[in-house]
């Protein structure tokens, strides 16, 4: 039985060219700086994002941990949403590490934080405050329907962080899949930015490995950070072979991605039992709740499973389901079948 993995974008494999590149990829020691595969990824990252430079590391949390240390000291304060990823599912390790404090605010169903809400968040100078320091937002967001953040958005927080003196830290695990929902460049999402961190290892299918962008000065101490951290890695060309494949061959498909998502969001939506709006659904990730009296989203997932669909529960409701290079549109149909016929059999 073909397995449908839809539990995460994380499940893609490296293609061939990925595998060839890195077979051939010429290697160094990167802690030296003398990988000059590493250095050609770190050069292309910083050039789609519009940045000075980049520095390649080990996972997305790891992008994410260096840029709070790097942008806040002990006791300072980032403000960032109540369902961010690095709120939710990042062991709070810039709390943990670093000792800054996470000022939540509320995700608006489309990822946003309001604008009011960051304003009201930003503390004033006063001895029984922690200091603001840094406002960060994610693109696309994971939690609320993998929604993208629009030009005009970012805009509008950097105008306030700028205000305030605040600096803009951007979880772009997805930012080529909110560029390609959105028909934007990259680097335009990020104009606001002082970093932004994306994956190399999600939709765009390579096997490990995030980019950290941001001014020449700013990857300078986040290269400081992610050896403190153990993430200094020896002959990573390797590794970032397969992310130079990645960003010059595996951007522009993802909207076969979003394509594939909207056909499974607007298939559940006829399903009896399932409750979804494919209205909310723009790129690769597809949340639907199980109303069904009396079934679980655990049970749902392990009935689906029996027939080879995976899918993920999330909270007591919620089942997320995201497409990537590995899915095709007669997967979905496969898929919507199986849930069709799980559901009709439930009593
Ligand atoms: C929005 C977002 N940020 C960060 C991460 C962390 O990435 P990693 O699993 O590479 O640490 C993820 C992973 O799913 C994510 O969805």
């Amino acid at each position: 039985m073909r397995i449908i993995d839809l539990r995460s974008d994380t499940m893609t494999q490296p293609t061939d060219a990925m595998r060839r590149a890195m077979a051939e990829a010429e290697v160094g020691d990167d802690v030296f700086g003398e990988d000059p595969t590493v250095n050609q990824l770190e050069e292309l990252a910083a050039e789609r994002l519009g940045k000075e430079a980049a520095l390649y590391v080990s996972s997305g949390t790891m992008g994410n941990l260096v840029s709070q240390l790097k942008h806040c000291g002990r006791g300072d304060e980032i403000i960032l949403g109540s369902h961010a990823h690095t709120f939710f599912f990042e062991q709070g390790g810039s709390a943990a590490v670093g000792s800054i404090h996470p000022r939540t605010v509320p995700n608006q169903p489309d990822g946003k934080l309001a604008l009011e809400d960051i304003e009201i968040a930003i503390r004033g100078d006063n001895v029984h405050f922690p200091r603001s320091r840094l406002i960060l937002l994610e693109n696309t967001h994971n939690l609320c329907n993998g929604c993208p953040l629009e030009i005009d958005y970012m805009k509008a927080v950097g105008e306030i962080a700028r205000r305030h003196k605040l600096k803009i830290h951007v979880d772009g695990a997805r930012i080529f899949n909110a560029a390609i929902a959105l028909g934007v460049e990259p680097k335009d999402l990020t104009a606001e930015a002082d970093s932004v961190s994306f994956c190399l290892s999600k939709g765009l299918a390579a096997p490990v490995g995030s980019m950290v962008c941001g001014t020449q000065d700013f990857i300078n101490q986040a290269r400081r950070a992610r050896k403190v951290l153990g993430g200094g890695m020896r002959q990573a060309g390797v590794l970032a072979a397969a992310g130079i494949v990645a960003l010059n061959e595996m951007v522009a498909r993802l909207a076969e991605d979003h394509a594939n998502a909207k056909k499974l969001a607007l298939g559940l939506a006829e399903m009896p039992g399932i409750s979804i709006n494919p209205d909310d659904i723009q790129t690769n990730i597809v949340f639907f709740e199980v109303t069904r009296e009396g079934m679980v989203p655990e049970e749902f997932v392990q009935k689906i499973d029996a027939e080879g669909i995976r899918m993920l529960p999330v909270g007591p409701q919620k089942v997320r389901a995201v497409t990537h290079y590995h899915i095709t549109s007669a997967d979905i149909d496969q898929a919507l079948g199986v849930i069709a016929k799980v559901m009709s059999k439930v009593k």
